[in-house]
């Protein structure tokens, strides 16, 4: 059951990830932004990648309709460390704010590095969950395969 649960989430998100592809980047991280990448690809891409579905992806494309300004925060180059700062610990309608226990100010300056890099610094866009586990059970076949 429990199994099977994980099939329709892997296969619901699965969806999302190939729209998300349409717009996907390509290229390597730059080394000293792979930190706060790890960190959005953590707490705020559930959110806020590239997927038209997700509650802040959603939001913001409505917020800045008619606007050049991309829904997907990963792809911004409007935002700034000190505004970047104000929303991850205050939150905003059903983002939540973040606590230091949870993102500390170290982080919070590697993520909001990352967020405002330049994009082709940013490099391919952060790894999804769905992307992860479908990466993981493939490896996992291919582990099994090997060894009989
Ligand atoms: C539970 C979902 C959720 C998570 C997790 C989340 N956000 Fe949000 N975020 C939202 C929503 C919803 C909005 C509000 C959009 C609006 O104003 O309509 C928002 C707005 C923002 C904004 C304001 C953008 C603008 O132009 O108005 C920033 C910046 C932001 N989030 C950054 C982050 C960062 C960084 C993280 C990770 C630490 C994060 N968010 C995690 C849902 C989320």
């Amino acid at each position: 059951m429990k199994y099977l649960a994980l099939a329709v989430l892997a296969g619901t998100l699965a969806f999302g990830v190939a729209r998300a592809q349409d717009n996907a980047r390509t290229g390597p991280t730059a080394p000293e932004l792979q930190e706060g990448k790890a960190i959005y690809a953590h707490w705020c891409a559930p959110c806020h990648a590239a997927v038209p579905s997700l509650a802040g992806t959603s939001s913001l494309a409505i917020k800045y309709q008619g606007t050049d300004i991309p829904a997907a925060l990963e792809d911004r180059t409007d935002l700034s460390a000190p505004v970047i700062g104000v929303f991850v610990r205050n939150g905003v309608a059903w983002m939540p704010p973040f606590r230091p226990t949870e993102i500390s100010d170290g982080q919070l300056a590697a993520l909001s590095a990352y967020l405002t890099a330049p994009l082709e610094d940013r490099g391919a866009h952060a790894e999804l969950l769905a992307e992860e586990m479908v990466r993981k059970a493939a490896e996992a076949r291919a582990q099994a395969g090997g060894d009989q």
